[in-house]
């Protein structure tokens, strides 16, 4: 097994995940299309790649997408060709339906061109029909298909942020489903995933109902004994010796087992022992790395993407709310309900329905992972997440409820 901390990890350096595989795998085999969500780093393009790779190996064909980039519809159906484009009888059989567009045999395009002819072809008369066809297409091989649409919810994020988003929204996960719907029960089975939550989303759109046709499964953290069995396999296969807790003391310093998380750990703590001129790590070493290298510069710019994303999860008014949430729940170690009420006060002057905001902002903060709620409020379940907000700020967040104090 290889250390890794960039893209997804699959085959030899995939760890674990065993059960959650053999669950998405009996979904798959009952024909079930799944919406798979989990906090960011979890792990969840990797489970569906390897997913993926093993029903491969059992006669599956296996084809998958991120729709990331694309602002509209036309973009995704165009996304998914060119994931289709590998497998000739169904690529080909697609290429007739929309024959006007190819002038050239499928097997001379390929699979870029593939996407920008059918995407040349598609608009927004269009797009519900060629889609539709496609996933029918997809449907009526005689081997089964697992087709993964990866980052669904950032698209969506996308079409809405766009004129007369919400409408998009409703349109593109309404035909989705009524062309699943029609298709019935053929070869196809549907897996959408992505960490932004799609929920709390449809939910706020008043059109839940869209989204009831994925049976839902949520990919957790690991938990203590595969992230430390993990930590030492990955130390064993790079001859790094570590000192017996170690492992344990990794775990505990990061508080949740995120995968990623596990990951880099590891990484620094080798490029720690690589500065040093040791091929040892002790228990010092995880405290020194963790807050020098995790907390610090390095771990940095991979932290920041969690606020990008969350930018990206709430409404453009709830951001402050919801940064203004972390910001006490990450420096008062709980974000308790008087912290709300304060929360409400002060916003209330400034943005209408200041009360459902930070309802929707705590769903959005809950959903994606970043708090979790307890008996006295919300908290991180991460310590390296409430670590490295509170650094962020430490310096000029005031206290919710001593603010109360100062305006009354
Ligand atoms: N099963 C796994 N085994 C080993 N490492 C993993 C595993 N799942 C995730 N990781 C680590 O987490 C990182 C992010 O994984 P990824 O699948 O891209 O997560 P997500 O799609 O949820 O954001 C990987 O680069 C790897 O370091
Ligand atoms: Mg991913």
């Amino acid at each position: 097994m290889r250390s890794s901390t960039g893209r997804w990890v699959s085959g030899d350096d995939f760890f674990d995940r065993e059960r959650e595989l053999q669950i998405l795998e009996t979904q798959a085999r009952d024909r079930n299309h799944v919406l798979l969500t989990g906090q960011r780093r979890m792990g969840k393009t990797s489970v569906v790649q390897e997913l993926g790779l093993r029903l491969k190996d059992k006669g599956w064909i296996f084809l998958s997408t991120d729709v990331e980039g694309a602002t509209c519809a036309e973009d995704a159906i165009a996304s998914i060709a060119q994931a289709i484009h590998p497998i000739r009888s169904i690529s080909s059989r697609f290429a007739i339906t929309m024959s006007r567009w190819f002038s050239e045999r499928i097997e001379e395009v390929s699979a870029a061109d593939f996407r920008v002819k059918v995407r040349a072809g598609l608009n927004a008369g269009s797009w519900r029909h060629y889609g539709e066809q496609l996933l029918r297409d997809c449907a009526a091989q005689d081997q089964p298909v697992l087709l993964v649409i990866d980052e669904l919810p950032i698209f969506l994020k996308h079409l809405l942020h766009g004129d007369d988003g919400a409408r998009h929204v409703d349109e593109f996960l309404s035909w989705l489903r009524g062309a699943l719907q029609s298709i019935g029960d053929g070869s196809l089975v549907l897996i959408v995933s992505g960490s932004i939550g799609l929920e709390p989303l449809v939910k706020r759109l008043g059109i839940p109902d869209r989204i009831n046709h994925f049976y839902p499964f949520r990919l957790g953290p690991w938990d203590r004994d595969t992230s430390v069995t993990c930590f030492n396999q990955l130390a064993e296969g790079y001859e790094l010796q570590a000192e017996d807790d170690v492992a344990a003391a990794v775990y505990d310093t990061l508080g949740l087992g995120i995968p990623h998380h596990v990951q880099s750990f590891f990484a620094r703590l080798r490029d720690h022992a690589v500065m040093q001129g040791r091929d040892r790590v002790t228990v010092a070493d995880v405290d020194d790395v963790y807050r020098n290298a995790l907390l610090g510069p390095p771990g940095q710019s991979d932290l920041m993407h969690y606020e990008t994303r969350l930018r990206e999860g709430v409404e453009e008014e709830s951001f402050s709310i919801a940064m203004e949430i972390l910001a006490e729940a990450a420096t008062q170690e709980v974000f308790t309900l008087g912290a709300r009420r304060c929360l409400e006060r002060l916003y209330s002057t400034v943005v209408d329905n200041a009360a459902g905001r930070i309802t929707d902002a705590l769903d959005v903060l809950v959903h994606d992972g970043y708090l979790e709620v307890g008996a006295d409020g919300y908290r991180f379940p991460s310590r390296l997440l409430k670590d490295w907000w509170a650094a962020r700020f430490r310096d000029h967040h005031i206290p919710l409820e001593t603010r109360r104090t100062e305006n009354d």
